[in-house]
């Protein structure tokens, strides 16, 4: 069991679980109906998780994921609800768990549970406002 230390940590992470998600019976067939190019996705992931676990490399000011998945709901019709953040969040901590120890993985389980709030709370606040969906 390892430390997330560095970039290298954080690749492995995101690789690992992506690996994962791509394999899930739920969240696979979203995942590969969107993403065109996983290199670059992969890339971009890692890029996100850096900045937020270790606060470096070329993330700052890159993201903004409450509209990026208010599209990903709008393009499933409308259906992503709690039990696509169970998987997505299950995947996770599973993930975590076969690979790292310590406060910066305690840290990335936590912070993707208080994404998720976000995130589902924005997507069902875009739907109840139909059409205003940024
Ligand atoms: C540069 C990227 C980010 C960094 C470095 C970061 C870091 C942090 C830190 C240090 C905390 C406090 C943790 C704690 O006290 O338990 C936190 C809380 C939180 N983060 Fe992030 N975060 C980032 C991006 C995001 C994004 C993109 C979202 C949602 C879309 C998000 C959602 C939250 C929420 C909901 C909380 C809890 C707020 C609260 O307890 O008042 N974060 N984040
Ligand atoms: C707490 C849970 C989640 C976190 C922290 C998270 C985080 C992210 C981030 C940071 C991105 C990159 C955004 C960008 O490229 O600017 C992303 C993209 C994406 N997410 Fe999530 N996500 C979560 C849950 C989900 C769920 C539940 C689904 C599907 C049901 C999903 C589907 C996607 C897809 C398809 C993309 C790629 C979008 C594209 O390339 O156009 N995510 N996610």
């Amino acid at each position: 069991m390892k430390e997330i230390e560095g970039r290298k940590e954080v690749s492995i992470l995101v690789r690992s679980f992506y690996e994962k998600v791509r394999r899930d019976e739920l969240l696979g067939p979203i995942f590969n109906g969107i993403v065109e190019d996983w290199e670059m996705h992969l890339e971009r992931l890692t890029d996100f998780w850096e900045m937020v676990l270790l606060h470096s490399g070329p993330g700052a000011g890159k993201f903004n994921p409450v509209p990026v998945h208010k599209e990903v709901d709008r393009h499933t019709g409308s259906e992503i609800d709690q039990n696509h953040f169970e998987h997505w969040l299950s995947l996770w901590e599973t993930t975590l768990q076969e690979h790292f120890e310590g406060e910066v993985a305690e840290f990335a389980k936590a912070h993707a549970h208080k994404m998720a709030h976000i995130l589902f709370f924005k997507i069902m606040e875009g739907r109840s406002v139909g059409g205003h969906r940024m």
